[in-house]
């Protein structure tokens, strides 16, 4: 049983519509290991075409998709550039270090790498510098709030990383909410990139996966990578199949989200002792408090007891978040709980 009716924690926590489960139980498969699974096959070529890539490569999540790119692009020694709060730095297991052997040039951000602001930390390189190989970027930016990049700052990356002779990988586990909000096809915000990695799992409502796109020789390489790490996988076309269908139907329904989430972005500002971290732009809601004015855990607590789950509170923030299985009667009932929670967990002054 799912611990909430109403599940706002993550985009991560849909479940698979029945078409999905239809196409799971039906799908034909083979060994995928020996590129024998069709379903697979089906789901790679459609991302590569999407992406205007040359080809693309099923791994079992974006953990996996973005440590098979950093592994493929870099050496170990190298320098990786990227915003210290990126999903990488913080919460994948430290695989950039341990796995891939690198350090990390940080580029604090306000959730846009932009080119201008990763030039003045690509000095020469000599016998003490760190030696920068790769401009790692997320789009969209998660703890930065949903903040979504468009095609300009993309090809400002480019240009630098062509002039620096450096790679570039795009974190792009939720790329469709960020074409969404930029209103661009997908392969707008992925030319010129040597990998992207995006999520199956996130909103776009699969229940597993995502994939690596890039030129051919770039993702024969991570193939074997995969493998290496023990990413290969058997007859995987049981999840491709529901992947197939995220791809098809999910990034047009992502709008809906972005709109809900503003909506409750609306509210939360409107309540005492809350605040946006930043405009709600996509489908991330990040909230942070005045804990002289509000119980922050009790209000949390106040919300799930209704059924709904946000948060929880990490360090100054705490997110909420929209996805498809999310309905407009699920944001007006949230918004009225999230109001009278307010209300019950404020903290009233000593007079
Ligand atoms: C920006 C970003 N990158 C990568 C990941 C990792 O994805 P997974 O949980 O599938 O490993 C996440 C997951 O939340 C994420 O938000």
């Amino acid at each position: 049983m799912p611990p909430f009716r109403i599940e706002l924690r993550s985009d991560t926590q849909t479940v698979p519509t029945a078409d999905m489960r239809a196409a799971m139980a039906e799908a034909e498969v083979g060994d995928d290991q020996a590129r024998e699974d069709p379903t697979v096959r089906r789901l790679e070529d459609m991302a590569a075409e999407m992406f205007r890539k040359e080809a693309a490569l099923f791994v079992s999540s974006g953990t996996m998709g973005n440590l098979v790119s950093m592994l493929t692009l870099v050496e170990r020694g190298d320098s990786v550039v990227v915003d210290p709060v990126s999903h990488v730095s913080l919460a994948e297991a430290g695989g950039f270090a341990s796995l891939a052997g690198c350090s990390l040039i940080p580029v604090p951000t306000e959730g846009v790498l932009t080119a201008d602001a990763v030039r003045p930390l690509l000095g020469p390189v000599t016998t003490h510098s760190l030696k920068p190989a790769i401009i790692w970027a997320e789009n969209t930016h998660n703890r930065r709030g949903g903040v979504a990049w468009g095609p300009d700052v993309l090809m400002g990356l480019v240009d630098l990383a062509q002039e620096h002779d450096l790679r570039l990988h795009i974190d792009g586990a939720r790329i469709f909410n960020a074409a969404t909000a930029m209103e661009v096809p997908v392969s707008d915000l992925a030319r010129g990139t040597d990998t992207v990695q995006f999520c199956l799992s996130k909103g776009l409502g699969a229940p597993f996966g995502s994939m690596v796109v890039g030129d051919e020789e770039l993702i024969t390489e991570a193939r074997r990578t995969r493998q290496l790490v023990g990413g290969g996988m058997r007859q995987a076309g049981v999840m491709a199949a529901a992947g197939l269908l995220a791809l098809r139907d999910g990034p047009g329904r992502l709008i809906e989200d972005h709109r809900r989430a503003r909506l409750l972005g609306e509210v939360i500002e409107d309540l005492p002792g809350l605040r946006l971290v930043s405009p709600v732009q996509t489908n991330l809601i990040f909230v942070a408090w005045e804990p002289s004015q509000i119980d922050i855990s009790r209000w949390v607590e106040l919300v799930a007891e209704q059924g709904i789950g946000i948060g929880p509170p990490r360090g100054e923030m705490l997110r909420l978040v929209t996805h498809h299985q999310v309905t407009d009667e699920d944001i007006s009932e949230v918004t009225d709980v999230l109001a009278t929670a307010a209300d019950a967990a404020a903290i009233t002054p000593l007079g």
